[in-house]
């Protein structure tokens, strides 16, 4: 039976500045078997690794990606935010916003599975799916990717440019007859909150395997959807996941 697999989510973000390289080296580092990151695109069409719309929460520049060229959004720091971590180094304000291009870069070496949720679901990034697809196809490495979003026509629109793509829809609810989905649209997974999980496990019990669950952080949380042995696990602190999976 394959092992519940461990991804770092936005890679490190308990304990690093949250979609930056030096998180992803971070999980890698702590043998995270993936990494799940964020994807919007800047005014001038490039793919920028980042959680929200906008750079207000994550970096010392404000207003939305859409609105701001790669150049512009390379002056930002994407590591200052994050000075009362207790384990900050000054060194953290020197990070970036990465593209996606300098994550894939990053990956080349190491044998691990990425994630890229491509943030579709407020704001529309015109061809943003085949940006993505063209990037991972000259960077990836052949590496396993997966595609998620929570706004189902990116994931359709993933799937007609590429069918052999692994797409997977997320959702925080329970939807009536998850299996009808999985066939129908080719979904490789869900990607599910732990809360709906852990509620609804007699209900997706011939699932599991095609059901990562995010995010996971809570020990003993981590300790049921192991029992259940889930595909994977996201959760911000993959050193400690790894540490109770390791061990048992
Ligand atoms: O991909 C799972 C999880 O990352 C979705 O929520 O808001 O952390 O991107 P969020
Ligand atoms: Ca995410």
């Amino acid at each position: 039976m394959a092992e519940t697999k461990i991804y770092g989510h936005r890679g490190c973000m308990g304990t690093m500045p949250e979609n930056t390289l030096i998180g992803f080296q971070k999980a890698i580092d702590q043998g995270a078997d993936g990494l799940e990151i964020d994807v919007h695109m800047t005014k001038d069409g490039e793919i920028v690794v980042i959680h929200d719309e906008t750079l207000d929460r994550t970096t010392n520049g404000s207003g939305y990606i859409k609105n701001h060229t790669l150049y512009d959004i390379k002056q930002y720091s994407s590591g200052i935010n994050f000075s009362h971590y207790h384990n900050y180094e000054e060194m953290w304000n020197r990070e970036v916003v990465p593209t996606l291009q300098e994550v894939l870069e990053l990956l080349t070496p190491y044998d691990i599975e990425l994630n890229i949720e491509l943030k579709t679901y407020l704001v529309h990034y015109e061809g943003i799916e085949e940006k993505v697809l063209s990037l991972v196809h000259q960077y990836g490495n052949g590496r396993n990717v997966i595609y998620s979003s929570f706004h189902l026509p990116t994931m359709l629109r993933i799937k007609k440019l590429n069918p052999s793509a692994n797409i997977a829809w997320l959702l925080n609810t329970c939807i009536s007859h998850p299996c009808d989905y999985i066939k129908t649209m080719e979904l490789e997974a869900f990607h599910i909150d732990t809360a709906t999980v852990l509620s609804s496990a007699y209900y997706l019990k011939d699932l599991y395997l095609n059901i990562r669950v995010w995010t996971v952080n809570d020990s003993h949380d981590i300790k049921q959807l192991l029992d259940l042995n889930v595909n994977t696990i996201i959760t911000d602190f993959p050193g400690d996941a790894l540490s109770i999976r390791n061990e048992r």
